[in-house]
């Protein structure tokens, strides 16, 4: 039986955020989303996560985890706080304890961990800056002996590149008599998690340190400065799932995941790309430099052109949008649509091969197949209190500076002459304009500069 604690309680006061530290956001998620997923592919029979500080932001932040909430009311340490787990463990299963700010450990790292031979194992990993971690203190048979914090260490001690990630796992017998043994002797006055170690080797205990291959899905965050560092190795992971899954990225280093990308094959990413929230793109979609999406689902060969900004759109076929588009949630786009520059497109639908080119605003709108939207269009679709909805039938053209005021309906195979305010429905097949007459001022001069 394996139970899975993970320590999320303290104040995270080196991160100097109102936010809880567990709830600081890597690749645009919290640090503890990441941890639960992770123990959640251990399959273990219970998860509990400990929490203090901000408990009630925490646990809004995860209304589907369905695990047990463990409270901690005072930050008396690490071992205090994963003391008050031991309750509603049972005395045989194994239990893995992980602090709440690793977030980019993998399940099959902790997988490796429960594997080991041993009654109490522990993950370690060399740290080019040890700074801020514990030190594994080995003896001369390179068996571990105990942990020292930084706080506590002596100049020696400190220079130990070995350090602790926080991890262990223990029978929880031992453990809660370990924790219960905990005194909070030393320079910071809290119950060490880490004293386990000392304890358990005094009882003759085999200890098992396990220094972890890749030292970066160990590192911990504790002020903005590690969170930055997190962040770079999870966008690394990220960068190289993408072209894993086959994309070119033109230039990997500066193109970001917030969230969740996936990608077909031979799609192709440009410079200075982010995504954010939940984004497919199909085969051979192509996304130009400095384009900013988020939650989309982009269809096979569409064109991204640079400098666009999408968010909840949904094309059902290849379609040509940007350079300097903004597209906003609820548009959807039919294969061949084009949205050129400078256009705002919002809750619309776009029928086959329609195209707003240039320079226009098209909101709460239904467009049908073959529509052409001249350059300069306004749907007015809010009166001031009120959102009105538009709807262009096939093969509508709309002259270039139309302000279509909504509700209004253009028929089928509609002309509308530029220039037109369009405050009643267009009937299909005809020419309708509001524009005032031409007319010539005969014998009109333009003004002169007085002579001086
Ligand atoms: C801890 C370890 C250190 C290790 C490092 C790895 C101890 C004493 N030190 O130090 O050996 O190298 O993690 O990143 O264990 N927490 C509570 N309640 C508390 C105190 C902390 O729930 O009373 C939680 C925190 O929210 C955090 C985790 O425990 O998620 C670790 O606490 P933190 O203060 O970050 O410990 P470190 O100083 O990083
Ligand atoms: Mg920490």
């Amino acid at each position: 039986m394996l139970h899975v604690v993970i320590l999320a309680a303290g104040e995270g006061k080196r991160m100097r955020s109102a936010l809880p530290k567990v709830l600081q956001p890597v690749g645009g998620r919290p640090m503890l989303a990441h941890l639960i997923d992770s123990v959640t592919g251990l399959s273990p029979d219970q998860i509990h996560i400990v929490i203090g500080q901000g408990a009630e932001q925490v646990q809004a932040a995860f209304p589907e985890f369905n695990g047990q909430w463990v409270h901690q009311t005072e930050r008396l340490g690490t071992g205090h706080a994963t003391r008050q787990a031991m309750p509603q463990i049972d005395a045989d299963a194994r239990v893995l304890v992980l602090p709440g700010d690793m977030p980019l450990v993998r399940s099959s790292t902790l997988a490796a961990l429960l594997d080991e031979p041993a009654d109490l194992s522990l993950l370690s990993f060399m740290a080019d800056d040890p700074t801020g971690y514990g030190r594994i203190l080995r003896d001369a048979q390179d068996r571990v002996f105990d942990i020292r914090e930084q706080a506590d260490a002596s100049a020696q001690e400190a220079m130990v590149k070995e350090v602790n990630s926080g991890v262990l796992v223990a029978r929880a017998e031992d453990l809660a008599r370990w924790l219960s043994a905990l005194m909070p002797k030393n320079v910071q006055g809290e119950y060490y998690l880490t004293d386990c170690i000392g304890l358990a080797v005094a009882e003759g205990i085999r200890v098992s340190g396990v220094i972890a291959e890749d030292a970066r899905e160990l590192m911990g965050a504790n002020d903005r400065a590690q969170l930055a560092l997190l962040e770079a190795v999870w966008q690394g992971r990220c960068r190289h799932q993408l072209m894993v899954d086959g994309a070119v990225l033109q230039d990997a280093r500066s193109v970001y995941v917030n969230g969740h990308v996936s990608v077909g094959q031979d799609v192709v990413i440009g410079p200075n790309v982010y995504f954010q929230g939940e984004v497919v793109l199909g085969d051979g979609v192509t996304i130009g430099p400095g384009c900013v999406i988020t939650d989309s689902q982009l269809e096979a060969r569409s064109k991204v052109l640079p400098y666009s900004v999408l968010e909840g759109v949904k094309t059902t076929g290849a379609v040509s949008v940007g350079p300097f588009a903004r597209l906003r949630p609820g548009t959807r786009l039919a294969e061949g649509v084009k949205v050129g520059n400078f256009v705002e497109v919002k809750q619309a639908t776009v029928g086959v091969g329609s195209k707003i080119n240039h320079l226009s605003y098209i909101g709460d709108a239904v467009l049908g197949e073959g529509v052409n939207v001249g350059a300069g269009t306004i749907t007015c679709n809010y009166d001031g209190v009120n959102k009105h909805q538009t709807t262009i039938d096939s093969g509508a053209f709309i002259g270039s500076n139309t302000s279509l005021v909504a509700p209004v309906h253009v028929g089928e195979q509609a002309t509308v002459g530029a220039g037109s305010v369009i405050s009643k429905d267009v009937e299909p097949n005809q020419l309708s304009l509001t524009r005032a007459p031409q007319k010539e001022v005969k014998g009109w001069k333009r003004p002169t500069k007085p002579s001086s």
